[in-house]
């Protein structure tokens, strides 16, 4: 630039920092201000440009005051003297997400931009939880470089793109991604897991083998409000350590249920499969897995009978949620506590004594 052009310019900011007079503009919340204070002074120094947002936020100037031509250039807006935004440019900023950001009480959007892939040079890194974030792009698949994880939870921020691949990631057990818009289908997870929550994403394409192979430990699988499809097929409940499942809220479209094998010490516990798209008859079959106390298969389309196993005797079924489908043959079961006005379940019903044996009570004699 030719010298004279940029002392035109520098005259140029004078004159526009001498009619951004406060006269123009109430001063932002005193709490505002305190609080962008300890946002910027929770990230090192060494990580913050001088041409970046964070680097123009110099509190000599209100945060606020516009027009903003040196100070304050980027990541705040602001509504009348409250601070509405912040959204962070891509700069690797390193540092803490202090707790003092909750002053800001008129925040609606705070996007702190991508997860830095740089966040893989820390290889003895066992803990990673960025959750309730305002992190938002791709999950940087250089994470599956971090060998020593052991919880990977990026739950409550606005991550979008591809689960990544952490095959590689031996030593996670908790690997919680719920609440993103993460898309595609689920890849090959990472053998020792316990615990699986990818609740309420975008992810499709249905539960496959391959995905879930080895996984020995899995104990907990939440995968609700997504739109995974297709069957939910035996393998999947006969995973040896699986206890508690939700698979609520998505678009599967069967459900196969195996007995399990003498030998196998299934734990199961909890099943929900509730609002899918389900068809065919109730999986009977549930009925023999021994720890089974919870059952939620509501608001499907399943029709034809309850099947009698439910309420066999020394079966663990404690609730059980059917309500949503088109059953029938609802007679000769224990339904009581039908509303009066349902002709469907009060009259024909098995005997008191039954039922109460049925559910482990002593008949009244
Ligand atoms: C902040 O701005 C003031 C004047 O506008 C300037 O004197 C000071 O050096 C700036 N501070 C930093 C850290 O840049």
């Amino acid at each position: 630039m030719p010298k004279s052009k940029s002392t035109f310019f520098i005259i140029l900011l004078l004159i526009y920092s001498i009619s951004a007079s406060p006269s123009v503009h109430s001063a932002t919340s005193p709490a505002d201000v305190a609080a962008l204070r300890a946002f910027k002074s929770a990230v090192k120094p060494a990580s913050v440009p001088p041409a970046s947002c964070l680097g123009t936020w110099n509190f000599s100037a209100d945060p606020c005051a516009v027009p903003r031509v040196t100070h304050f250039t980027c990541g705040v807006t602001c509504a009348e003297n409250r601070v509405v935004q912040l959204t962070l440019d891509s700069q690797g900023y390193a540092g803490t997400l202090t707790p003092l950001i909750s002053k800001l009480t008129q925040l609606i959007t705070l996007d702190l931009g991508p997860i830095p892939h740089s966040i893989s040079s820390l290889p003895n890194l066992k803990t990673l939880i960025l959750r309730v974030n305002s992190f938002s792009g791709i999950i940087p698949p250089s994470i599956a470089a971090l060998r020593s994880l052991v919880t990977l939870d990026l739950s409550r921020n606005s991550l979008t793109g591809a689960l990544p691949n952490l095959v590689s990631l031996t030593g996670l057990t908790r690997l919680d991604l719920s609440y993103n818009k993460l898309s595609g289908s689920l890849p090959q997870l990472p053998p020792n897991l316990n615990e699986l929550a990818l609740k309420a994403n975008s992810l499709s394409g249905s539960l496959t083998k391959s995905s879930f192979n080895g996984l020995t430990r899995l104990m907990v699988v939440e995968l609700s409000e997504n739109s995974f499809t297709g069957t939910v097929e035996p393998w999947f409940f006969l995973l040896p350590s699986l206890q508690q499942v939700d698979l609520a809220k998505n678009t599967f479209t069967s459900v196969a249920v195996s007995k399990p094998p003498a030998n196998s010490n299934t734990e199961l516990v909890a099943v929900d499969l509730s609002y899918n798209q389900i068809e065919g008859f109730l999986p009977a079959n549930f009925a023999e897995y021994p720890m089974l106390r919870s059952l939620a298969l509501s608001y499907n389309r399943f029709r034809g009978p309850i099947p009698w196993q439910y309420s066999k005797k020394g079966s663990s079924l404690r609730r059980l949620y059917l309500d949503g489908n088109y059953l029938n043959g609802m007679g000769d079961n224990c339904l009581r506590s039908c509303p009066s006005y349902s002709e469907l379940c009060l009259k024909s019903q098995k005997a008191a004594s039954i039922c109460q044996q049925a559910y482990g009570g002593k008949p009244k004699s």
